[in-house]
């Protein structure tokens, strides 16, 4: 089987992907996983630079530092590099679907696609709100990185 690698996409980068990936790398770090984990955004806005600090605070109250975290943007070679590719919204999900070359392998879906009763929900953009709202995000992206965790271990 190939080795999973895992895309978490939004549109900055700098607010919701940033966020899943590192949930889902602690969860994976938790079950012993070791799964190659980017994210990236599909506009070009933020590249080069790290995440919004209310993402960066939201991350250091469970003690995990995405301080470190670049922004990019995603292009089509990603679907050459990862073989899960999540989007945090059905606008992101065009986008990549746009870009996408004809026979990719990657697996394409919502981000809380993963969730048990969630499917086809976006992913709430935290970025005109409060702080909160970085906080509501956080607990969507873990329920989402548990649940893709569970898979992964089942597939192990
Ligand atoms: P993200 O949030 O896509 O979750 O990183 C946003 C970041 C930047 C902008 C919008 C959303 N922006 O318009 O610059």
């Amino acid at each position: 089987m190939t080795e999973p690698a895992v895309l978490f996409v939004c549109l900055g980068n700098i607010c919701r992907s940033p966020l899943a990936e590192a949930a889902f790398r602690h969860e994976a770090a938790l079950a012993g996983l070791n799964v190659l984990t980017d994210s990236a955004g599909t506009a070009d806005y933020h590249v080069g630079e790290a995440p919004d600090p209310r993402a960066i605070r939201t991350a250091a109250r469970f003690d995990i530092d995405i301080s470190g975290y670049r922004g990019r943007q995603v292009s089509a070679a990603d679907f050459a590099r990862f073989t899960h590719i999540f989007a945090a919204d059905h606008a992101n999900l065009g986008k990549l679907e746009r870009i996408a070359p004809a026979g990719h392998g990657a697996r394409l879906a919502l981000l809380l696609d993963l969730v048990p009763g969630r499917a086809g929900e976006a992913l709430a953009d935290p970025w005109y709100g409060e702080e909160e709202g970085f906080h509501a995000t956080w607990a969507d992206v873990t329920a989402a990185a548990r649940a893709l965790v569970e898979e992964l271990k089942g597939e192990r």
